[in-house]
């Protein structure tokens, strides 16, 4: 199945260009303007961005798949991105993975029944200083205990 940019996602595209050097530059934020516009990268995806960017899909595959804000597969309305890193690591953040994996129902890597959540473990989400930290779609959360990562998720749910 191919996939193609929206109008308002194309014109982004072309304003993308404008402001990066060339063409190996601008594959980050066209890759964010993807995601945001098909909901992950996909295979299609990459071969689409590919063919826009005139740059091999092994090369857009090799990006997409070394940085971890990319989703490769389908994620819930409500991406749970749990930093696991060494600050985080060390104010509990293990054991705070584990509780919103009992909460949901899902193991790190998997999207509730309903489609409403997806738990991932991620690296650094570079706040170290207020951790344990977490990312739900664009928006961080820090200093987390259990009663405020539950606070958040019931009112998301
Ligand atoms: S270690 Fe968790 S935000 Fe940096």
């Amino acid at each position: 199945m191919s996939v193609a940019f929206s109008d308002t996602a194309r014109a982004e595209f072309e304003r993308l260009l404008t402001r990066y050097p060339d063409r190996e530059a601008v594959i980050l934020p066209v890759l964010h303007l993807a995601q945001r516009e098909f909901g992950f990268v996909s295979d299609e995806a990459i071969v689409y961005v590919a063919g826009l960017l005139g740059v091999s899909p092994a090369k857009i595959n090799g990006v997409a798949t070394f940085y971890t804000m990319y989703n490769r597969k389908p994620v819930g309305k409500y991406h749970v991105q749990i930093c696991r890193n060494i600050s985080c690591s060390l104010l509990g953040a293990e054991h705070l993975i584990g509780h919103v994996a009992g909460k949901l129902g899902v193991k790190p890597g998997g999207t509730t029944p309903d489609g409403k959540f997806t738990l991932s473990q991620v690296e650094c989400l570079g706040s170290c200083g207020t951790a344990p930290v977490m990312q739900v779609n664009d928006d961080y959360y820090e200093n987390l205990t259990e009663a405020s990562i539950d606070a958040i998720l019931d009112k998301l749910a």
